[in-house]
């Protein structure tokens, strides 16, 4: 299987992505690891090389929170209203339920949640769901099983991408599934330590198949810069497949997602968006403008510390969320502030670290575009908006 695997992108010495650290720590050198990006070309899955034990990443001190974007909730409610109209399942299962921004559109008496970030599960123990502070794997399906028997939906927001041992993950998922069972399955995905895979269609089907689970319908969606929501059932049960697989099976191939070249080519996309990006920053170096971040996100980590941009250019962070608030950013050391209003501030630029909120953020910033603030965005390439 190794051979298989070829490096096509190295995002270079990044410290891990939601480790946020508090002021005694930014004087200590952080722990660092290179960041390589893999296609397989067996199954056509992309991977990053150094995985982190999970308990480094997922543990009591977990900053995300899928509640912070109004965007967000939004989705999660059209989601359960399709799921209630067209599955009406009588037991739900959510994989990572974070703090409970998918789970509290059901009733607490048909869902459970797994939630391994303790100081996140908290938060819907509190509010009196069925949550488990407890990595999703075959030893706890096989309890869920015994206590609560089969689940008509499993849902995951991208939290199939966090956990190495996809065997397991889908063992587990075949184990409590029930016989007219179905798996619902985001992904967004974007390089940093906690993503391990990039899911295409491609490669989900192709490893699908060995747990008898295969596709039926595809959602493209708008969240997170563009994702697809998998809808995913037993090759027994007989739904009808829905056109939008085979859509994204001609997409996928149109665009290459099946060749190891066109990793290279986004390689050098990768490799100029760096170059432009630097060089507006440069520019507002230049003209002494002052530069503030929105939303210190985990991929802007990543963004960030590839593109060496530090404190000395972005004077700081602005972030709704309360654990990242009052720290600084992962390897780069800007200081994160809690959000309030961004009015007088004598801000001329604010780079979006939240792009993937951009709508929800310039609906917000009305006024400082209206008085001749602009945003710097890096996606989809870098430019001032
Ligand atoms: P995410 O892109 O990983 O979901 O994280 C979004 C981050 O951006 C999260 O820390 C909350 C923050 N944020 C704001 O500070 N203000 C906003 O208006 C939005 C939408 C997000």
């Amino acid at each position: 299987m190794k051979k298989n695997k070829i490096e096509f992108l190295d995002l270079g010495q990044q410290p891990l992505a939601n480790y946020y650290l508090n002021k005694s720590q930014i004087k200590k050198k952080e722990r660092k690891y290179r960041l390589i990006v893999c296609f397989d070309k067996q199954n056509k899955l992309v991977s990053i090389k150094k995985t982190f034990p999970s308990e480094m990443m997922f543990n009591n001190k977990y900053p995300y929170r899928s509640s912070m974007s109004q965007t967000m909730q939004k989705s999660f409610k059209k989601l359960s209203q399709q799921i209630k109209k067209e599955i009406n399942p009588k037991k739900i299962l959510e994989i990572g339920s974070n703090d409970g921004s998918f789970l509290k559109n059901f009733s607490k008496k048909i869902s459970i949640g797994i939630e391994p970030c303790s100081n996140v599960e908290r938060i819907t123990k509190k509010q009196k769901f069925n949550t488990i502070p407890k990595y999703w794997n075959i030893k706890l399906a096989k309890s869920i099983l015994k206590n609560h028997g089969s689940i008509d939906l499993i849902y995951s927001a991208n939290t199939i991408s966090h956990i190495k041992n996809l065997n397991d993950v889908f063992k587990s998922i075949n184990l409590v599934l029930s016989k007219k069972g179905v798996l619902i399955k985001n992904t967004y995905d974007q390089f940093y330590n906690e993503h391990i895979y990039v899911f295409s269609y491609l490669s989900l089907k192709n490893i699908l198949k060995k747990y008898d689970l295969e596709i039926y319908k595809i959602d493209n969606l708008d969240i997170h810069g563009g994702s697809n929501r998998y809808f995913i059932k037993r090759i027994s049960n007989k739904i009808r497949i829905n056109n939008s697989v085979l859509k994204q099976q001609k997409k996928e191939i149109k665009y290459g997602l099946d060749k190891k070249n066109t990793y290279f080519e986004f390689k050098k996309r990768v490799e100029n968006s760096k170059k432009r990006l630097v060089s507006i920053f440069n520019y507002c170096n230049s003209k002494n403008k002052r530069i503030i971040g929105y939303g210190a996100t985990a991929k802007s980590t990543t963004i960030l510390n590839y593109c060496k941009i530090d404190n000395a250019t972005i004077d700081y962070f602005l972030d709704t969320t309360k654990d990242k608030q009052n720290k600084y950013t992962p390897g780069t050391k800007i200081p994160i502030y809690k959000y309030e209003s961004i009015d007088n501030k004598n801000i001329d630029f604010i780079f979006l670290g939240a792009w993937n909120f951009k709508d929800e953020i310039f609906k917000k910033e009305k006024k400082f575009v209206k008085e001749g603030g602009r945003f710097i965005t890096h996606t989809p390439y870098p430019k001032i908006i």
